[in-house]
């Protein structure tokens, strides 16, 4: 344990212990703390949230199990100094999506609360990597980024690395195989309009569409696509209904994209970042398969794609093009 927690890649500045900053204290900003926390992705943790006894309180909850942690210590305060030194923000704090609420429609009071929080934490740590997960996670990305003036690769969003989880749980329970096995993308908006990347999908090393009958008898024909597909879209919504919100499954996608910052792993992750004329898409924030490593979003894939799945991409960044625009960004 101690030894995996050694490996994380120091503070630039300082070699300091690496520090995390989990901006909201709410049900994501916590499953966030707490993943991070087992998974020992920092030495420090600390969360920060307006609400003052009830960050005190769930920070406390975390750090009296840190013996049972690779990590060192977990903190929260409401005063945003907390978050100096870090090396990674990951900002969780906005309006929760009620049942039936579609992402896109939190995108005014979202952007407004970005307004006022964005510029006092580059202004206490402005050299670290920002990650949003905040909703819509790719307009909020794409205003941070114009809000601040940082480069690319400092500002990202979790973008569609929860739904790629979602999708290979799915092909997972189709086949028998283990998700680690299921290699298969979700891209383009961490909402409605995403697309599933089957044409490059595989299992093992062998194409999906190769993959002969699952175990329910099917194969992955353009119906049971769909229907994965679908259910994948739905996921969220349907936890939505019965508990209110998702939070367990996006705290342990954080840890991971925040596990390939500080140990500079070179993760393909889906984020979300700016698109700079890929697959002819520019002038947007939306996942797609990219290289994340300490210096935050990298270089982004090009896989191969059929005529609909680049379509389905074209859209979803016009969708998104088009929020962003009619909130003035
Ligand atoms: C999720 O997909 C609501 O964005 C959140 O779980």
């Amino acid at each position: 344990m101690e030894s995996k927690a050694q490996t994380l890649y120091p503070s630039k500045s300082s070699g300091r212990p690496s520090k995390i900053a989990i901006i909201g204290a709410g049900a994501v900003g916590t499953a966030v703390a707490y993943a991070c926390a087992m998974r020992g992705d920092a030495r420090s943790i600390v969360l920060q949230d307006i609400n003052k006894p009830k960050v005190e309180a769930e920070a406390l909850d975390i750090a009296h199990g840190i013996q049972f942690t690779p990590c060192g210590s977990v903190e929260g305060s409401d005063d945003v100094e907390i978050v100096r030194g870090a090396d990674l923000i990951i900002v969780t704090a906005g309006a929760k999506q009620q049942p039936g609420q579609s992402r896109l429609e939190l995108a005014g009071s979202t952007v407004n609360l970005m307004k006022k929080i964005v510029p006092n934490l580059v202004g206490v740590a402005p050299d670290a990597r920002f990650m949003f997960i905040t909703n819509p996670v790719d307009v909020v990305t794409y205003v941070a980024l114009k809000l601040t003036g940082l480069p690319r690769n400092q500002v990202f969003g979790s973008g569609t690395v929860l739904d790629t989880s979602r999708l290979r749980y799915l092909v997972s329970r189709e086949t028998g195989v283990a998700t680690q096995n299921i290699h298969a993308y979700v891209a383009g908006e961490h909402g409605d309009s995403e697309v599933a990347l089957w044409s490059s999908a595989e299992i093992g090393n062998v194409p999906l569409s190769q993959w002969g009958p699952t175990l329910s008898g099917r194969v992955f024909d353009a119906e049971l696509r769909k229907s994965i597909a679908t259910d994948v879209v739905q996921s969220a919504y349907k936890i939505i209904e019965g508990k209110g919100a998702t939070n367990y499954a996006i705290g342990l996608s954080a840890s991971n994209i925040a596990g390939a910052v500080l140990r500079d792993e070179q993760r393909v992750l889906t984020v979300s970042t700016l698109l700079e004329d890929w697959e002819g898409i520019s002038d947007v924030c939306m996942a797609a398969p990219t290289l994340v490593g300490r210096d935050g979003a990298g270089r982004v894939l090009n896989p191969p794609l059929t005529l609909n799945e680049r379509d389905g991409l074209t859209a979803s960044a016009e969708r998104l093009r088009k929020v962003a625009r009619d909130l003035g960004f």
